[in-house]
């Protein structure tokens, strides 16, 4: 991670995104040969996939399901500091997760539609994170300034191509709407980011019980505790290294407030009333 840091770092703004299948990816993170060598990953039925847009909350729940599945399986918590994103692994790792124990977590910030088909055929079970779509893009557009593999941008350029889809990952809309027809399937989960901060708890018991797992109350409220913003923050450095500091930033709801322009914020209103208002997605979002 470091190296690809510095690699990062030496490489020109214009290079560091590349198109993939109609999506721009980060090309130092998820090189073509990462994606290409996706195509045939093996699945699992009782693999554990977290599934976020960026900036969604993705590192959150990846502490949240690897205690989880620590304090119900006995195994120790995983703190790599990397998290388990399928299209950051190169062939040969995703060769060596192929032997893995059970059960694997993984994740993943591709569009329903990228992620590998065996998943689907597995009857993996995924839970899905989303965020209100201003919140993300204050995020994103903090996150694309301080992380060498995103390249840097100001405010207004950021927010224009984030309504475009011409940002890491693709459109959010694109990802909202593709998810919103998954909503009634089994095997899927959609938790709000809003719906963690006002209740982690119950939603710490509501994804274990999604993915099989058997957690005391105790352990609920134990994971819930460990799991706060500011748990979270102070054990980064830890955790994440120098990018403590990038992945918890703010850890709030309604920061948007502090960024978009009032014509911004009408012409967001307007995108998410034509796409995502009553629809199943757009109904959780309570946007
Ligand atoms: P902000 O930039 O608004 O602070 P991701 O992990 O998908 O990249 O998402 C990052 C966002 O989740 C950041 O939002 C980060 O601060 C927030 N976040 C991380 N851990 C959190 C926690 N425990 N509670 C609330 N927000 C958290």
């Amino acid at each position: 991670m470091q190296g690809k840091m510095k690699e990062a770092e030496n490489m020109k703004d214009e290079d560091k995104l590349y198109l993939f299948q109609g999506a721009l990816l980060p090309s130092i993170m998820c090189p073509e040969e990462n994606m290409k060598a996706l195509h045939d990953f093996q699945a699992r039925a009782d693999d554990v996939l977290l599934v976020a847009y960026p900036k969604c909350g993705f590192n959150w729940m990846v502490s949240v399901l690897r205690k989880i599945i620590s304090k119900s399986t006995g195994r120790e918590a995983e703190s790599r500091p990397h998290p388990p994103l399928i299209e950051f692994m190169a062939p040969e790792q995703q060769k060596v997760v192929k032997d893995a124990p059970s059960p694997r977590l993984l994740g993943t910030h591709l569009h329903p539609d990228r992620i590998p088909a065996s998943f689907y055929q597995q009857k993996t079970k995924m839970l899905v994170i989303f965020r209100n779509p201003k919140d993300t893009l204050v995020s994103y557009f903090h996150f694309s300034n301080k992380n060498p593999v995103l390249p840097a941008v100001d405010w207004d350029s950021f927010y224009s191509d984030f309504m475009k889809g011409n940002v890491a990952w693709g459109s959010y809309f694109q990802h909202a709407l593709a998810w919103n027809k998954k909503m009634e399937d089994p095997n899927v989960k959609v938790l709000t980011y809003e719906e963690l901060k006002k209740d982690l708890g119950g939603c710490v018991r509501q994804i274990s019980e999604f993915f099989g797992f058997a957690l005391t109350e105790f352990q609920v409220k134990e994971i819930a505790g460990e799991s706060t913003f500011d748990a979270m923050k102070n054990s980064s450095s830890g955790s994440h290294g120098n990018l403590g500091n990038v992945f918890f930033r703010k850890g709030e709801v309604g920061d948007w407030k502090n960024h978009f322009s009032s014509e911004q914020s009408a012409e967001m209103d307007e995108a998410f009333k034509d796409q995502l208002e009553r629809t199943k997605l757009g109904d959780v979002l309570n946007y």
